[in-house]
């Protein structure tokens, strides 16, 4: 720890004896003022698109941010995203940017970024509410509704499905992670008012291709009267895609594939006419990150919940953003 930060967490700390609050205080560490900063920046693995981005957003910031940027790769492993944690704080960064892969076990790195008195920004996803809080464990979360995005993909369908019976298969993301959690429940809260649809099959491929490809080839052979898949990312849309075609059927013509994210290939897919819709999650934090940082920093008060804004991307516009996509 710098002699600066045991400065302010020596002051934080007293202040919060004076206001009663005992040792622990519950307000995030304090961030210094200063030109450089070891920024930390745990990300939890690499297999998509969207995460390569979203690391590439961080190290693209650093030059302009003036960080030293300390980045990690948890392989796709909570545990190992925990570790990385622990090494970043033994290495001393001033600052934490995470976005924790699973709603609980990034608690305790959250946690432990506290204790030693590091400023923790959750980037993306989120934690479980009910047990680290903005404002207090964390400074905020910077990153999209992931609920209103599965009820606007979920309202794109009922105003475009036009059969007589929607027959859903939905593949989630990564188990307990908020994206998943988030976007079943804004898709299939809304979906479900309107009769005509019936989800018949909700299974995991965790945010991946293959692992979509795969789920899609198993959930078609027992319900082989799908006509719309809900894919909770872009990667997975287009694994069932993949899926579809090898079962001989034709996605965009007699099965419609919606999901969420905004890559290059669902775009694509979207121009060729086998996609319906894909509602974008942005990952080009760092310079969303940068600008956080600096306001917490100047001792601004920080909202919990920085959000970002979405698009929607359709065979309206989808050409039009092709080129900005990733
Ligand atoms: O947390 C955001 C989700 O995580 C993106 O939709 C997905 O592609 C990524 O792995």
């Amino acid at each position: 720890m710098t002699m600066n930060r045991r400065i302010l967490m020596c002051s934080a700390a007293i202040a919060g004896i004076f206001l009663g609050l005992g040792a622990a205080s519950a307000e995030p560490p304090p961030l210094e003022q200063k030109e450089r900063y070891k920024v930390g920046f745990a990300q939890m693995e690499s297999n998509n698109p969207w995460r390569i981005a979203e690391t590439k957003s961080f190290h693209d910031t650093a030059e302009s941010c003036n960080w030293d940027l300390v980045a990690t790769d948890a392989a796709g492993s909570a545990a190992k995203q925990v570790a990385d944690v622990d090494s970043m704080i033994a290495q001393g960064i001033d600052v934490l940017f995470l976005p924790p892969r699973e709603e609980k076990p990034l608690i305790p790195a959250v946690m432990k970024a506290k204790a030693a008195g590091i400023p923790t920004f959750l980037v993306d996803r989120s934690v479980d509410p009910a047990v680290a809080k903005p404002g207090d464990h964390f400074v905020a979360f910077l990153g999209s509704d992931f609920i209103d995005q599965g009820k606007r993909v979920a309202e794109w369908v009922i105003e475009n499905f036009d059969g007589d019976k929607g027959v859903i298969v939905e593949l989630e993301g990564t188990t307990g992670s908020s994206p998943a959690n988030d976007r079943k429940k804004g898709f299939d809260d809304r979906i479900l008012q309107d009769e005509r649809f019936e989800i018949v099959a909700s299974q995991s491929g965790d945010f991946a291709r293959d692992q979509g490809r795969q789920v899609m080839e198993t959930l078609l052979q027992a319900h082989p009267d799908v006509n719309i898949v809900y894919a909770h990312n872009d990667e997975m849309a287009i694994g069932a895609i993949q899926a579809l075609e090898l079962a001989g059927r034709k996605p965009g013509e007699d099965v419609l594939v919606v999901s969420i994210d905004g890559t290059r290939d669902a775009l694509q897919a979207i121009i060729d006419g086998k996609m319906g819709v894909t509602v974008e999650s942005s990952p080009f934090f760092g310079p969303l990150a940068c600008e956080v940082m600096k306001r917490y920093a100047a001792g601004e008060e920080i909202e919990h919940w920085v959000q970002v804004e979405d698009r929607i991307f359709t065979k309206d516009n989808a050409a039009d953003h092709i080129d900005e996509a990733y």
